[in-house]
């Protein structure tokens, strides 16, 4: 999504100014360009050395020597960027902008651009708090400037509270959505990720290996073209993408529960949470001990199969499953897809190398209700949730703009 876009990123003086590195390094990694402007105080943290070397382009400081150049410098930068990003942002630029100021190459850039601007402000919480900060984050809301909010910690002055600059992570797909294609605007994507736990004692439970994050993926990609995004996810470690409502469960039972509430509001239901099939009979409230018996039998009892539950209730609605398969692919995926009144199936080879569980990657074929097959080659699943995403939108009746 981030591919070819040009990001002017603006870093001020601020101790969280490093963490704007590794920023430049996702947009990088992402196929953006990025060009940096550094104030006179965010390179007595970091040098723009640091930048340049990373960046691949000369690091902007000053706003007269760019006068040197064919073109004047804030003006050119101003025109280029598809999307301006202020990270850190301090409370005194935002200030400057928010009073119309423009004294050196960053808010002249500024001021100059018809870009989207993104600030993400790190301060201390006091000054976070303070009434005249906050009214000049109001005004600037107000005219359209966009502001990713601070998090909450130890802060480097010494205070606990809001200030910190959010994971770069979340800056970097906040950027994503702000540059997004909104082809999904309007639409409410239902995912479910991850696994669900089946307890047998409150040590212990039946579960699989689902990192939660081709789930998490799609949730993340359709957030970031337009749509309301719910995700109901199993245990997991992942923190979920930022803008999507999320509502954690446990089971299998949970997960349904979760699941059948929320469909109502969905338009478009993507299943792909690997949920246990069974579920211990009974669930000891006390650890088993294992002195009591040398051998243990424990008993299972099927779990509701959601997918097939939503299939009975879909009306009108895109209901897609994924099948984690491990022998006859196609035939076990194309059943699913029949048997569970799907629109489309997502069929993974889980003992394939680069697929199914816990990887980055993953290898899937597309089943459509029509028979046709469509085989993707292996893509990470940031990919595989964007194609997914561009069948689907064909179904809406929405083709995705490049
Ligand atoms: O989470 P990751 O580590 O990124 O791994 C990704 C994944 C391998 C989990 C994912 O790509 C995937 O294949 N998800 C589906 C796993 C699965 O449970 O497959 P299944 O063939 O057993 O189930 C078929 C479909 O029915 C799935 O959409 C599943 O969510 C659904 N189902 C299954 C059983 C059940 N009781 N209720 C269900 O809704």
């Amino acid at each position: 999504m981030l591919k070819g876009k040009k990001i002017v990123l603006g870093v001020c003086g601020g101790i969280a100014a490093y963490k704007a590195v590794e920023l430049l390094r996702l947009y990088v990694k992402a196929g953006a360009e990025i060009f940096v402007v550094m104030t006179r105080s965010a390179q007595e943290f970091v040098t723009p050395l640091t930048f340049q070397t990373l960046s691949g382009n000369p690091v902007h400081t000053d706003l007269f020597s760019l006068y040197q150049e064919r073109e004047i410098g804030h003006i050119s930068l101003a025109d280029r960027a598809d999307l301006f990003v202020v990270a850190p942002a301090t409370a005194n630029v935002i200030g400057k902008v928010a009073a119309g100021i423009a004294d050196d190459l960053l808010t002249t850039t500024l001021m100059a651009t018809k870009a989207s601007v993104l600030f993400v402000p790190a301060m201390n919480v006091n000054m976070w708090e303070n009434p005249l900060y906050r009214q000049n984050e109001e005004k600037l809301s107000a005219l359209g400037y966009h502001f990713l909010e601070p998090v909450t910690g130890a802060l480097a002055c010494g205070w606990e509270g809001k200030g910190k600059l959010p994971d770069p992570q979340a800056i970097f797909e906040e950027s994503e959505w702000l540059l997004g294609n909104a082809d999904l605007a309007g639409e409410t994507v239902l995912v479910t990720a991850g696994p669900t736990r089946e307890e047998l004692d409150p040590v212990r439970f039946l579960s699989n290996y689902s990192s939660g994050k081709m789930g998490f993926a799609i949730a993340r990609a359709a957030r970031n073209r337009g749509a309301r995004v719910i995700l109901i996810a199993g245990p997991t470690c992942l923190n979920p993408p930022c803008g999507v409502e999320f509502h954690a469960v446990v089971s299998a039972l949970q997960m349904r529960d979760a699941a059948m509430a929320w469909m109502e509001d969905a338009s478009i239901v993507i299943k792909a949470a690997a949920v246990a099939d069974y579920r211990p009979v009974t669930s000891s409230r006390e650890k088993i001990k294992k002195e009591k018996t040398r051998e243990m039998t424990v008993h299972y009892q099927k779990n509701p199969d959601i997918l097939a539950e939503l299939g009975q209730v879909k009306g009108e609605r895109i209901l897609v499953g994924f099948a984690a398969e491990t022998e006859d692919l196609l035939e076990n995926a194309r059943k699913k897809l029949v048997e569970k009144n799907l629109d489309l199936i997502v069929a993974n080879d889980v003992t394939q190398a680069g697929a199914g569980f816990d990887v980055d990657t993953n290898i899937v074929r597309l089943l459509y209700r029509d028979g046709a097959v469509e085989d993707l080659p292996q893509l990470s699943k940031d990919e595989v949730a964007h194609i997914l995403l561009d069948r689907i939108a064909v179904m809406r009746g929405k083709d995705r703009e490049e």
